[in-house]
């Protein structure tokens, strides 16, 4: 694994709250024996205190990869460029990318930045009950043993779970249920940061709402969120800033409100475009292959506004907010 220099000094908003999370072109390959597959490509992006990301994007466009990079979860014949800085509060800053598996897993992982992975069955232990597993992580992380049964009745109810229902084996829960057991899980220890991917697979409609707005209330108590998400119904309800990513790259990245009202990325378009309480009319066409690229623009087939300088690439991915990597963007006097 690669990496590049550390940076400089944080990124701060108008408050000043420097970032808690700054990603810097971040860039994840998969080397296969033939081929190379560009996952994540340039990915930059900023999570601030009390701030909930969503990144939204079409299946295999890379959102996984990204959690997977930032928590040192990669497999061997991934190589990663980039920076990735974590300012957790009263701590000294790291860069998640250059600090070393040691550091990950005794600081980072589940301490400093928890992750609600995306296929619950295989994060979970499957010899021990739901309520073993929490408590040994409200244990790990500092809470007395009298306390943890309470504590993980009260994580349970939290994600919508009965109480009851911990004292199952991971095999004897639904994928719904699983999925709120692995959400406690990530919960327990309190992490300044929370990944959420696909936090809401497998639930029913109210159930989705009220993991939406347990991450929504973890970010309006001071914590932060980067939900990953393929449900823009999802991200609208709780987001304050949406990252779209397209074949590996951020295509925009804006405040939730204003990308939702006015999207300038003809992706980010279609895809809302697509949606039931819209037009109702899905993306023509298919998302390229990771290990066959074009220069220029990668949603060129896809684009009724392709032009011949759309084989060149757009602008470098974006970084401030009201930013589209596009040649044509649809917002009147958007930045190319
Ligand atoms: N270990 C690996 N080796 C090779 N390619 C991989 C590996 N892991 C992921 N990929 C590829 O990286 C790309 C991005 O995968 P990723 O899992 O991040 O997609 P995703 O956006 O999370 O999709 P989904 O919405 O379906 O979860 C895909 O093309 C995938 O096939
Ligand atoms: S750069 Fe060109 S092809 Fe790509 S999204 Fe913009 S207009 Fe469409
Ligand atoms: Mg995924």
């Amino acid at each position: 694994m690669t990496t590049a220099a550390p940076s400089t000094a944080p990124t701060t908003d108008s408050t000043h709250r420097p970032a808690l999370l700054e990603v810097d072109g971040l860039t994840v390959r998969f080397h296969l024996r033939d081929a190379v597959v560009h996952a994540v490509t340039d990915l930059s992006l900023l999570v601030r205190p009390g701030e909930l990301l969503a990144v939204v994007g079409e299946s295999g466009c890379g959102k996984s990869v990204l959690a997977h990079a930032l928590l040192g979860l990669l497999p061997g014949n991934a190589t990663v460029t980039g920076r990735a800085h974590l300012r957790p509060p009263g701590a000294a800053p790291l860069d998640l990318l250059d600090c070393g598996e040691r550091r990950l897993a005794r600081e980072v992982r589940g301490r400093l930045v928890g992750l609600v992975p995306q296929s619950p069955a295989t994060a979970l232990t499957p010899v021990r009950t739901g309520r073993r597993q929490v408590e040994e992580t409200l244990r790990a992380h500092g809470h007395p043993r009298r306390d943890a049964p309470v504590l993980a009745d009260r994580l349970a109810a939290e994600v919508g779970l009965d109480p009851a229902d911990l004292d199952h084996y991971p095999h004897e829960l639904s994928g719904g249920m699983a999925q709120r057991l692995v959400t406690a899980l990530a919960l327990a220890p309190d992490p300044p940061l929370l990944v959420a991917d696909e936090p809401t697979t497998g639930l029913d409609r109210p159930l989705v709402d009220h993991t939406l707005d347990l991450l929504r209330r973890r970010c309006d108590a001071g914590g932060a969120v980067l939900l990953i998400t393929h449900d823009l119904a999802a991200a609208q309800r709780v987001a304050d800033t949406v990252a779209v990513m397209y074949a590996s790259r951020v295509v925009e990245r804006r405040p939730a409100d204003a990308l939702y009202a006015a999207p300038a990325h003809p992706y980010t378009a279609g895809l809302l475009d697509a949606l039931p309480e819209r037009a109702f009319r899905p993306v023509p066409g298919h998302p390229p292959m990771l290990t066959a690229l074009p220069d220029g623009c990668a949603f060129a087939p896809r684009c009724d506004r392709a032009t011949d300088v759309c084989r060149t690439p757009p602008a470098p991915e974006p970084r401030g907010p009201g930013r589209v990597a596009c040649h044509h963007p649809l917002l009147p006097g958007a930045p190319a």
